[in-house]
């Protein structure tokens, strides 16, 4: 049973998405949020639960008398194979259709066995968790685990909709030029296009017009929040947090959460990680061997899928570089039976290539021999980026990897992109470009600049991530009174 001390904690109770770019960032928060003296109760499905406790050992999430991990259903038959990424519609659906009982049965669980539930800090994208907080009445603040320019873009949805630019009226639109017609209705984002606003909200295939509606749901119910909170950073997104901030409830931008964390989780947490795939940390040692900034560090993060035919032409345009590269292949990143690598491809590399199912990124960017990433653009992966100074070629995949990838080439200077009909000639010479050339160094420069930012962001005591954790937590304890 629990010690006296632990009932009068707040007891918050931190639910993400059941995603690997969702779980990290909240584990960094509720990490975060237990050094500030809060009672955690961490939420994983069932699946990712189980994932974990395989990738990273049977104790892994014992946790420890104020920070517990609990488990609930995703309503979703289980995956055949442990290692496969869910498909992003299916759980967007059932957890929005099956979630709400299970999760309040959990909630009233913990209020009885640990102390009374006092917040939840929940993923935006789990909106059902609303209706359990107002039901229960318990102030609930949601997680926004991309940028604000992301967000923006999917606020904005009902006015691109009414000036007419979306929905897309047939498939040929997405071919024939019109994707590159200027957006100019996106405050603080001038000059984006439509091929970089979220594909999700294109509205095209039947699966679209279901994301459509998800997510114009969320985002309405996120008005009702009692807060907003997004790994991001006051001099990274300013103008963006502002316009932000005229829409939705008081905005929280505290990242980079992983340099807050470094800086202030307690230490008996650190063993408690989130990789659902098993880290291969000789990769670490790999990057040993070679000189400063010279290898190219590729990974496409968690949910890309792409082609036997992208994947052969980012093969060749790695082998033509003649750079040395680290290529993580996630287990189910190449679509279909066809993820087998090119024998002639591997001979000609051998020694130049590293490659890998998974790694730990954070050391991975941080190792003085990567002088670059080729990126899916994923928000977590940029800001790890920025967060070490490492300038990236971007091949956006979905969702807000999409501005995410505008935003890094456009605004802050530190990617160059690669079209998504991908060609080993412009693998190769991007490549070289980052790695050796004028264009390299000065995105190299610019992305320093960005590190140098983030780390004064997660300054004590005056850094803005760590005046608006303060603030955060000020609040979460107001309510939780
Ligand atoms: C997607 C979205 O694109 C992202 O913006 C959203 O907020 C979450 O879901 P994902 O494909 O998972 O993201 O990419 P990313 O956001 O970059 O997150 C991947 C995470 O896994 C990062 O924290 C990265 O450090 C970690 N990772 C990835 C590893 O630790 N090792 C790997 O080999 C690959």
């Amino acid at each position: 049973s629990m010690d006296s001390k632990q009932e009068t904690k707040p007891h918050a109770v931190c639910i993400p998405a059941p995603a690997q770019g969702h779980i990290n960032p909240m584990l960094k928060l509720a990490k975060i949020l237990h050094s500030k003296g809060f009672l955690i109760t961490f939420v994983n499905t069932e699946f990712n639960h189980q994932r974990l406790l395989r990738s990273r050992g049977t104790d892994a999430l014992d946790g420890i008398a104020s920070f517990r991990f609990e488990s609930i259903t995703d309503g979703l038959p289980p995956p055949e194979n442990f290692d496969a990424t869910q498909n992003v519609y299916d759980i967007c659906r059932s957890t929005q259709e099956k979630c709400l009982g299970p999760f309040k049965t959990l909630i009233a669980k913990v209020s009885e066995s640990l102390s009374p539930v006092t917040c939840i800090v929940s993923d935006l994208l789990m909106g059902f968790t609303l209706d359990a907080a107002k039901e229960l009445g318990i102030p609930e603040f949601l997680f926004w685990t991309g940028g604000a320019g992301a967000l923006i873009c999917y606020e904005l949805y009902p006015k691109l909709v009414e000036n007419g630019l979306m929905p897309l009226k047939d498939p040929s639109y997405e071919v024939n030029g019109y994707l590159d017609t200027v957006v100019d209705c996106i405050p603080n984002m001038h000059g984006i296009r439509l091929k970089h606003i979220p594909p999700f909200i294109r509205l095209i295939n039947p699966g679209d017009k279901f994301m459509v509606e998800f997510t114009n749901a969320q985002i309405d119910k996120a008005k009702t929040a009692s807060g907003i909170i997004l790994n991001t950073f006051d001099d990274l997104e300013h103008d963006i947090l502002s316009t932000l901030a005229s829409v939705f409830p008081p905005c929280y931008g505290v990242g980079p959460l992983h340099l807050l964390e470094n800086q202030i989780a307690d230490k008996s947490l650190s063993s408690i990680g989130s990789n659902l795939w098993k880290e291969e940390p000789e990769c670490l040692k790999w990057l040993d061997s070679k000189p400063p900034s010279s290898v190219v560090y590729v990974n496409f993060g968690s949910i890309t899928v792409m082609t036997h035919q992208q994947l052969v032409e980012f093969c060749w345009g790695l082998a033509n570089s003649n750079h040395p590269f680290l290529w993580i292949l996630r287990p189910g990143l190449v679509s279909g039976e066809s993820g087998a690598l090119p024998l002639e491809f591997l001979k000609e590399t051998s020694g130049r290539g590293m490659l890998a199912g998974w790694c730990p990124q954070e050391q991975v960017l941080n190792h003085q021999s990567v002088g670059g990433f080729l990126t899916h653009s994923g928000w977590n992966s940029t800001v790890e980026s920025l967060s070490s100074g490492v300038p990236m070629i971007s091949w956006p995949f979905f969702s807000d990897q999409l501005p995410n990838c505008w935003l890094s080439c456009n605004k802050w200077g530190v990617a160059m992109e690669i079209d998504n009909d991908v060609k080993r000639d412009e693998v190769a010479r991007l490549v070289i470009e980052l790695i050796t050339k004028e264009k390299g160094k000065e995105m190299r420069k610019n992305a320093i600049n960005w590190k140098e930012k983030a780390y004064e962001a997660c300054a004590f005591p005056c850094g803005s991530s760590v005046i608006n954790l303060e603030k955060l937590v000020d609040q979460l304890q107001t309510f939780s009174k």
